[in-house]
């Protein structure tokens, strides 16, 4: 063999080495695709909001109360929690499928209600709820949606609605909007109990945030660094609360606090008469949500409510408000089966979820997880994050030695 030989032989070998290590990802054209497809955890997601949203809506979605104590205790608490895995339990068919308020949910998750969803992106509530549709479970609309009861129920026919009331002072518009609910099909009512004032959001004061974002000097630096949202947020309609438009305050035609247009509206002389009161003009299940003590959850039960949502509402009214995830136990000991329990407040992964239910909660609610979502790729993100979600509780499932969730018991976890 000649030397020039040889050398074609050594280059060939080396050509093959690279080859079989060598692997090139096709090149994805689509952004939001190649954006998501690097999104590993919810942290991703979070990150990607951060990058995507002008400084004032990322942090009116990811802010908290004050010192925002309890929004890091929520999160805090479940990485406490330790698993207790058992093994050769034979989970080679897993099943993450449970039931709630007498229907049946492919894995325990509800999307709790957030407010003003459309400053995020403009395709708000209507892609969170096509997106809860698709992956089969329920989506909780709220008062303050930035799209109303029939778009919603127009955009996701197939969906689970459910609806979340405050009680406003004009007890006529709450009656309204109930009724409307239940002829668009929304099986549910939602009542939330922990905002008798709206807790202080102090990144919101810093930030000047009000809804409909107004422009300022500030307003237009931030918006002009952050071209992708301005140009979507420019294009679409106008941000309204779709829900009581035309009803004072807030209405799409002036740009108001967000603290003193529902300060203005709530009705802190809420009482426990005012269940009864939404048991006369709501036939469905009503779930309490905001739920602190077990005091209260034990008088909840009492009322007859089919279940109770445990919250701080993500930390952002109370601050140093106790921690879900820590009283679903002693709940759950208090009224037993007589209503059933949602954890709500700092999931971010399908592990919290597992924790939750194996402390005796039904299921989990999660809001910041579909803002990021939303934040980060539309309708598309929120389907990233209930697929992510989805496998995380499939796989724990496995590593815990539990095939069914009602193999999910209190021994698997600290
Ligand atoms: C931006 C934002 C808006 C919210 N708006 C509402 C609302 O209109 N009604 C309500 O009952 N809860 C509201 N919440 C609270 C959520 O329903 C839920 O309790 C909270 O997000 C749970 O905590 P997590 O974000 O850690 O999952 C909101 C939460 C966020 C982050």
């Amino acid at each position: 063999m000649t030397l020039v030989d040889q050398w074609v032989e050594r280059v060939k070998r080396m050509i093959a080495t690279m080859r079989s290590v060598m692997r090139f990802r096709p090149i994805e054209l689509d952004p939001v695709v190649r954006r998501l497809a690097r999104a590993a955890d919810v942290s991703d997601l979070r990150r990607l909001a951060r990058r995507r949203l002008p400084r004032g809506v990322f942090d009116y979605i990811d802010g908290g109360a004050e010192d925002e104590v309890t929004l890091a205790a929520n999160t805090d608490a479940f990485r406490r929690i330790e698993f207790r895995p058992r093994v050769l339990r034979d989970v080679g068919n897993v099943d993450p499928s449970t039931t709630l308020l007498g229907r049946p949910l492919p894995f325990p998750l509800v999307l709790a209600p957030t407010g003003f969803p459309r400053s995020v992106h403009p395709d708000g509530d209507i892609a969170t709820a096509r997106a809860a549709a698709r992956a089969g479970i329920p989506y909780t609309l709220s008062t303050l949606g930035t799209y109303s009861i029939e778009e919603v129920a127009d955009a996701a026919p197939t969906g689970t609605h459910w609806f979340q009331v405050y009680v406003w002072r004009d007890r006529g518009l709450l009656k309204e909007m109930i009724t409307r609910a239940g002829a668009a099909g929304f099986e549910a009512l939602v009542l939330t109990v922990d905002t008798a004032r709206l807790g202080r959001r102090e990144r919101d004061v810093r930030r000047g945030f009000t809804m409909p974002p107004k422009l300022g000097i500030g307003t237009l630096v931030d918006g002009a660094l952050h071209p992708g949202w301005t140009w979507q947020f420019l294009r679409a309609e106008p941000i309204r609360f779709a829900n009581v438009v035309g009803r004072g305050v807030g209405d799409g035609t002036d740009a108001v606090s967000v603290a003193d247009y529902i300060n203005h509206q709530f009705d802190p002389s809420l009482s426990w008469r005012d269940v009864d009161w939404l048991r006369g003009v709501w036939d469905g299940p009503i779930v309490i949500k905001g739920i602190q003590t077990v005091d209260d959850a034990r008088i909840a039960a009492d009322t007859g409510v089919e279940a109770i949502a445990l919250s701080n509402h993500g930390g952002r009214q109370l601050d140093s408000a106790p921690v879900p995830i820590e009283l679903v136990e002693p709940v759950a000991q208090a009224v037993g089966d007589r209503v059933e329990i949602i954890c709500d407040g700092g999931v971010r992964r399908g592990g919290d979820i597992l924790k939750a239910v194996a402390r005796g909660a039904r299921a989990c609610m999660a809001g910041r997880v579909h803002l990021y979502g939303l934040a980060a790729g539309g309708e598309r993100g929120i389907d990233h994050v209930l697929h992510m979600l989805d496998r995380d509780v499939r796989r724990t499932m496995a590593l815990i030695g539990a095939a069914t969730m009602k193999d999910v018991s209190r021994d698997l976890v600290s």
